[in-house]
This record gives structure tokens, C-alpha cells and sequence, in this order.
């Protein structure tokens, strides 16, 4: 069953986005985790086997889009359908909060996962992201 994860999550989900190899230097993904958490427009979705969080999404409706983040399957768990399950969460999450689209960015070294998106039915939307830190 999809939940929402809490404070108390923090390791097991850096873990989990450790294995995954979605955290990047630049960021802190403990706090990352937490401000999801606490946030009121947003939330980090999990799913556990045995009690053990085998799957997580970051997922926030900032007003106008939903967006997806961190999404990952720990390795030995993969294939199983975790991953359609917590996208499919994703978005019951971001309907309930009036949002009528839902998108993500991918790394470009991270062409594989592509196919996966497809299998649900996303498509590329032919946009340049551009950013700048502010911290
Ligand atoms: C991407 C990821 C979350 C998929 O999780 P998963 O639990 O293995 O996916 P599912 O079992 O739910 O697969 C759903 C569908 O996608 C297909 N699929 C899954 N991974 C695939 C892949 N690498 N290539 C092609 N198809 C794939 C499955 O066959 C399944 O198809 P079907 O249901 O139509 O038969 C997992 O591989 C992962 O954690 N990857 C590393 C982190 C990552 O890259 N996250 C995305 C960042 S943008």
C-alpha cells in the first residue's frame, strides 16, 4: 500500500535514493526528505515490504503543475510494479490537490528510465529547463 512518509523515514529513504543513484553531491537529500515532508503542498509517497520502505516518490503541486521527484525502486524489488504503483499514488495525490497535469525532469544520463515512463503512458514535452541555485 502507497503512504506518506514521515520525519522518522529520513534514513531509510536516503538510502533507498542512495542505492538508486539519485542523490547528487550538490544536495542534501536528508533535507530534501524532510522539507517535502513538512511541506503543506507537498509529500514523499512510500511503499514498504515486510515493514522494509522498498520504494519512495517525492512529489509537490506547486500551484499550477504537479511535479515528481526522486522516484525509485531499491534494486532487488524492481520489475515488480512498485514503480507504475507509486507514480499511479503520485498522481491520485496531485488530482486530490486540483492539479491537472503532472511532469518531471530526467537526467540526461539517465536515458534508460525513459522506457519506463513510456510503459505508463507519459510523453517528452519538448520544453529546455533552465535554473540557477540560490543558496
Ligand atoms: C525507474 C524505476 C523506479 C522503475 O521501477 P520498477 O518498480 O522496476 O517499475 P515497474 O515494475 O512498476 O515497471 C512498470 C512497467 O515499466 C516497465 N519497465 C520498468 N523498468 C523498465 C526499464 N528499465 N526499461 C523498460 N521498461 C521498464 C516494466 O516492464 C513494466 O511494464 P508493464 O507493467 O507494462 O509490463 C526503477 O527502475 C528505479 O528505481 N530506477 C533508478 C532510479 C531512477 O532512475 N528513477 C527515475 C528518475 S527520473
Amino acid at each position: 500500500m502507497i503512504e506518506e512518509l514521515g520525519a522518522g523515514d529520513a534514513r531509510s529513504v536516503v538510502l533507498l535514493w542512495d542505492e538508486a543513484g539519485l542523490t547528487r553531491p550538490w544536495n542534501n537529500p536528508r533535507e530534501d526528505f524532510l522539507q517535502a515532508v513538512k511541506g503543506s503542498s507537498s509529500t514523499v509517497l512510500g511503499v514498504r515490504e515486510d515493514g522494509i520502505l522498498v520504494g519512495s516518490a517525492m512529489v509537490g503541486f506547486d500551484g499550477h503543475r504537479g511535479w515528481v521527484y526522486y522516484l525509485s525502486v531499491a534494486k532487488a524489488f524492481r520489475g515488480q510494479g512498485y514503480g507504475r504503483r507509486l507514480m499511479s499514488g503520485a498522481e491520485t495525490w496531485l488530482r486530490a490537490r486540483g492539479a491537472k497535469k503532472v511532469q518531471f525532469m530526467v537526467r540526461r544520463e539517465n536515458d534508460e528510465v525513459i522506457d519506463f515512463y513510456t510503459r505508463l503512458g507519459y510523453v517528452p514535452q519538448y520544453v529546455q529547463v533552465l535554473g540557477r541555485r540560490l543558496d
